[in-house]
């Protein structure tokens, strides 16, 4: 599969790509957990995107984009790649789509989560992720917690709360979502591959979307 996850934080952006990326061995590519692992490396693109992220801003488009381009290269992504929260913005979907009619890599499916804003807040306040760079597991204290004692069950590292995870952070980050991210409804509509999938069961959605790209 080729295709990108859009939707509002808390979505359940990753959650979702994680299950489909188990089914067929797809790439998943989510900005915010190379931006994340980058910062925690300490890394020259992790100091310049720290702030932004910490405040709920999105990082510059030139830096994504940079990021994208030796992404998109790995050779894995020829078989199949999952995008999870990028593109973000208008200018960053112009310059994928530029991209991938480089690498010769068709999109299959843009896929908009939708979820009411009451069951985001909720989920973003009670959202766990492993602390391992290379691991980042999604966990839910209400809906799927950790190990009793606060440990990842995938490589047993201590499970955090993201340092964009306060309430100021979230509202700036739903804020964000509208004015930046919402509008890239209506240009992947107008490329005719836009399907939404209202969300509120990670697993059903995954199997939807699994459904329409049989039938691609
Ligand atoms: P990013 O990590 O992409 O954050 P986001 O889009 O805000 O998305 P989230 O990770 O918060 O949510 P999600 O939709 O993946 O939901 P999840 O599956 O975790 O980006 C972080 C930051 O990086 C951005 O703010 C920005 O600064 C920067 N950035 C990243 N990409 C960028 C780009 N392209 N351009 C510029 N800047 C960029 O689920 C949420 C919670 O709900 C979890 O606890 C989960 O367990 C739970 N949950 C999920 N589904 C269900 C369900 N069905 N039932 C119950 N609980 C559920």
């Amino acid at each position: 599969m080729k295709m990108i996850l859009l939707g509002a934080p808390g979505a359940g952006k990753g959650t979702v790509a994680k299950l489909l990326a188990e089914t067929d061995g797809s790439v998943q590519i989510s900005t915010g957990d190379i931006l994340r692992a980058a910062v925690k490396e300490g890394t020259e693109l992790g100091k310049q995107a720290k702030s932004y992220m910490d405040n709920g801003e999105l990082v510059p488009d030139f830096l994504i984009m940079q990021m994208m381009e030796v992404q998109l290269q790995e050779e894995g992504c020829k078989k199949g790649v999952i995008l999870d929260g990028f593109p973000r913005t208008i200018p960053q979907a112009k310059e994928l789509k530029k991209l991938l009619e480089t690498l010769r890599i068709k999109l299959d499916l843009v896929a908009n989560l939708k979820v009411p804003r009451e069951v985001i807040l909720d989920r973003l306040t009670t959202r766990r992720t492993c602390s391992n760079p290379q691991c980042q597991e999604i966990y839910n204290i209400k809906s799927n917690p950790p190990t009793s004692d606060g440990k990842c069950k995938k490589c047993g590292r201590s499970v955090i709360q993201r340092d964009d995870e306060t309430e100021e952070a979230i509202i700036k980050r739903l804020e964000t979502y509208t004015q930046k991210t919402a509008p890239l409804i209506e240009f992947y509509e107008q490329e005719g591959i836009l399907k939404n999938f209202v969300s509120l069961n990670s697993k059903e959605t995954a199997e939807k979307i699994r459904e329409v790209l049989n039938k691609h």
